[in-house]
């Protein structure tokens, strides 16, 4: 067992797993729909609130003056963690969701016509589907997609014959919210570079669990939400290379943005601001921030040693359990267990689980094709996070033993 993270301590962190729940401990296993937050990020964020809020880039009052510093200083957190070139290239949004919505939108507008093809992971999450559907539906081009195999591996030897002069980007997840797959996303980058296609990473079950550096995988666009890595809701992030952002018009119109309006022409600023029409979520920003000190400070070479572990020990004892498959064997995964049990359906599995104290998530896990393609209606799923020790894995066994009391 690794003692990389001292799990007792950092469990006083998280107040929600001091309380209660159906009468007994919460045990917490679903990091991978939402990360808990911190002690530190909720009174980061109540501080702001309470003492520091105002509106940011407006006005020249010092209270305004120091909140666009602490709004700033957050995005040099994310420049770090990412390891982007300059705070410039990253441009808040309210998710990963909204941060493909406006790659789609602008660069998409921009770069995709009749005829053209956007080339997709067959393991994506909605989010990654859907804005690029709405794209190919308006412009007349197609949605082509990198398969994957029965173990839940991209097959890669496909890739260089889907990567055509029509195709205009490759959008993929660097880890599946499904399957937990560790997608060779540098190595894919490369191959769609060498035909000249960009490719847009959605790095929302990425962050939580390794380090990632843009500039090593040599990414067009990097998206992830703030609150799958302990941050609030509300906050997220479009990392671009600068050659794109530059290019790229605006998606949406408003205060904050532009240079100079007249009624006869509007001009706008250079990124980010030019993609921040409005007011920002400047505490769910700050909020960020904090959550990226959080888990700097726990480094990401102990919390990937101690994911790892943790997915080790969980695929070892639920391999036990009669009748149950796992669902995602890839050889490289990060924290995330999905499975199905024989004759009983997972929202049975969740529900039980879940008076047990034991939270997981069933459903289609907002990726249908990947449902699709496994001929499951669903799978029951648990993921890791920092505060998880072993003792949540024996909770989580012991609930699915008693699933398989209730369903004989
Ligand atoms: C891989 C992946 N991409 C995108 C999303 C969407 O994130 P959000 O709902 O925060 O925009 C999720 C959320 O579950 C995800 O797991």
């Amino acid at each position: 067992m690794t003692d990389v993270l001292d799990t007792t301590r950092i469990r006083q962190d998280f107040p929600i797993l001091a309380q209660p729940y159906q009468g007994k401990s919460l045990i917490y296993l679903d990091s991978a729909v939402s990360g808990l937050m911190p002690k530190a990020v909720n009174e980061r964020i109540a501080h702001y609130q309470a003492f520091e809020h105002t509106n940011v880039h407006r006005g020249v009052s010092r209270l305004s003056q120091e909140a666009t510093d602490r709004f700033e200083e957050a995005r040099i957190k994310v420049r770090d963690l990412l390891n982007a070139p300059s705070a410039k290239q990253c441009i808040w949004t309210r998710g990963t969701t909204e941060a493909i919505n406006l790659v789609a939108q602008s660069y998409g507008r921009q770069h995709i016509h009749e005829g053209d093809e956007i080339l997709l992971s067959a393991m994506e999450h909605h989010s990654n589907i859907v804005p690029w559907q709405l794209l190919a539906e308006e412009r007349g081009a197609k949605v082509r997609v990198l398969p994957m195999s029965e173990s839940g591996e991209l097959i890669l030897e496909e890739l260089d014959a889907l990567l055509t002069s029509r195709t205009k980007i490759l959008g993929v997840a660097q880890v599946s919210n499904v399957l937990g797959t560790i997608n060779p996303v540098k190595e894919i980058i490369a191959r769609a570079h060498a035909k000249g296609v960009p490719v847009l990473v959605d790095g929302a079950q990425a962050v939580p669990h390794m380090a990632v550096d843009v500039q090593d995988l040599d990414a067009d666009f990097y998206v992830f939400s703030g609150h799958k890595l302990h941050g609030p809701t509300g906050i997220g992030v479009l990392y671009g290379k600068q050659e794109h952002l530059d290019s790229m018009p605006p998606w949406q119109g408003g205060g904050s943005m532009i240079l100079s309006v007249s009624w006869e022409k509007t001009t706008f600023i250079g990124t980010p601001g030019k993609f921040e029409a409005g007011t920002p979520p400047i505490a769910q920003a700050i909020g960020l921030g904090s959550a990226i000190d959080y888990v700097r400070t726990l480094g990401y070479e102990a919390i990937a040693a101690h994911g790892q572990d943790l997915l080790a020990y969980a695929t070892e004892r639920v391999r036990t359990i009669e009748g149950l498959r796992i669902i995602g064997q890839a050889k490289h995964k990060a924290s995330v267990l999905s499975f199905v049990m024989e004759g009983v359906h997972p929202h049975d599995v969740g529900s039980i689980l879940d008076s047990e104290g034991v939270v997981v998530r069933a459903g289609h896990h907002c990726a249908q094709p990947v449902m699709k393609f496994f001929k499951i209606p669903a799978t029951t799923r648990a993921s890791f996070a920092c505060f998880n020790d072993r003792s949540d894995v024996d909770a989580l066994i012991k609930g699915l033993q008693t699933v398989k009391e209730i369903f004989g």
